[in-house]
C-alpha cells in the first residue's frame, strides 16, 4: 500500500492503482454529476464511480475533463470506474460507455449486477482489457464465495475488484477473507448505508462516541473505519460541505481497539433487497 497527499491507494493484481476513497455518483444527472465531479476532483478525490445503470457518463466525463483542463489532474492521476448490465451486446455496452464518458478508456469496468450471460459479459470486459479500452475488470453485486467462483472460474483475467453493499451493519468480512486468496479488492457501495438508511448508522451509539472521541462527524469515521479495514469506499453526495467532508479522513486513523469496536457492529444485515 502507498501512501500519496491523495490518500491512501491500492494496487490491484492487475498492476493498476486505485485510491481507497472515491466519489459515488448514483442518483446525479448529468448537470449534477459534472458539477459535484469537478468539485470532488478539486478536493482531492481521484476515483469517480459510475455505471451505464446512472444515465449520467456524459455528465461524469464533462466533469473530469473539466477539471483535467483546468490542471486539477491529469487523467492518468484519475481512476474512473463504469459498469455494464449483464444480458446481451456487452462489447456495444462498453463502447457506449467509453464513448459517453470520452475518455478514450475506463480504468475499472465492471458487472453491475450477476445475471443472464454474465460469462459472455465477462469475456466481454476482457476483450475490452485486450484492446486497450479498459485497464481492470471486475464484478459488482456477487455477494458469496460461490457467485465470485463463478466468474473467476471462467475468467483469463482475474477480478480485480467486487463492488458490493457494506457498511458497518453489514461487512460480509467472510467474502473479503476469500478473495484476498486472488488480490481481489472488495470495494463498498451504500458505506453510509444508501439514502433513507443513513441516521441508523450515524446515530449508532459506538459510531457517534468515536466521532466525538476523534473530533470527526459520523460519516468521517465510518470511512475511514472501511480504508482502514482495507475496503475501497465511494460514499455518493449532491452536497458539497458533505462531498469535502467526506474526503477529510486523512488527518487521523482509529486505534487497533476502535476498529475492533466498529468491526463487532456487524449484523450481517444488508439495506438493499434488490
Ligand atoms: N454497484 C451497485 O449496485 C451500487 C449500488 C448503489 C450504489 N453504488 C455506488 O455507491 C455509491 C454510494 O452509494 P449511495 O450514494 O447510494 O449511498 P451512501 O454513500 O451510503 O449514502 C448517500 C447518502 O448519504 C448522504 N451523505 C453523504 N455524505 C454525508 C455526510 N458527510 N453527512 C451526512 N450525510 C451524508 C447523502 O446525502 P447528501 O446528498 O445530502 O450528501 C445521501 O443521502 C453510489 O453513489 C454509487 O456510485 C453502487
Amino acid at each position: 500500500m502507498s501512501k500519496n497527499f491523495f490518500g491512501d491507494s491500492v494496487t490491484l493484481n492487475s498492476g493498476y492503482t486505485m485510491p481507497y476513497l472515491g466519489f459515488g455518483t448514483w442518483t446525479l444527472d448529468d448537470d449534477a454529476a459534472e458539477d459535484c465531479v469537478y468539485f470532488a476532483l478539486k478536493v482531492g478525490y481521484r476515483l469517480i464511480d459510475t455505471a451505464r445503470y446512472y444515465r449520467n457518463e456524459v455528465g461524469v466525463g464533462r466533469g473530469i475533463r473539466w477539471a483535467i483542463q483546468d490542471g486539477i489532474a491529469t487523467r492518468e492521476e484519475i481512476f474512473v470506474t463504469s459498469k455494464i448490465m449483464p444480458g446481451n451486446s456487452p462489447d456495444a455496452a462498453i463502447n457506449a460507455a467509453i464513448r459517453d464518458l470520452n475518455l478514450n478508456y475506463v480504468d475499472l469496468m465492471l458487472i453491475h449486477w450477476s445475471g443472464y450471460n454474465d460469462a459472455e459479459v465477462y469475456r466481454a470486459l476482457e476483450r475490452g482489457v485486450k484492446s486497450g479500452k479498459i485497464r481492470s475488470i471486475g464484478i459488482s453485486n456477487y455477494s458469496t464465495p460461490r457467485a465470485f467462483d463463478k466468474i473467476k472460474n471462467i475468467a483469463t483475467i482475474v477480478p480485480a475488484v467486487i463492488q458490493n453493499e457494506n457498511h458497518p451493519y453489514y461487512q460480509n468480512e467472510n467474502l473479503q477473507a476469500y478473495v484476498k486468496n486472488f488480490g481481489t479488492i472488495i470495494e463498498a457501495w451504500y458505506p453510509f448505508g444508501g439514502r433513507g438508511n443513513t441516521q441508523k448508522i450515524f446515530s449508532d451509539a459506538t459510531i457517534k462516541m468515536l466521532a466525538k472521541k476523534y473530533s470527526k462527524s459520523p460519516a468521517q469515521i465510518i470511512l475511514r473505519w472501511q480504508i482502514q479495514a482495507g475496503y475501497v469506499a465511494i460514499p455518493g453526495s449532491s452536497n458539497k460541505n458533505h462531498i469535502a467532508e467526506n474526503f477529510n479522513i486523512f488527518d487521523f486513523s482509529l486505534a487497533a481497539e476502535d476498529m475492533n469496536l466498529i468491526r463487532v457492529l456487524n449484523k450481517n444485515r444488508s439495506f438493499e433487497n434488490w
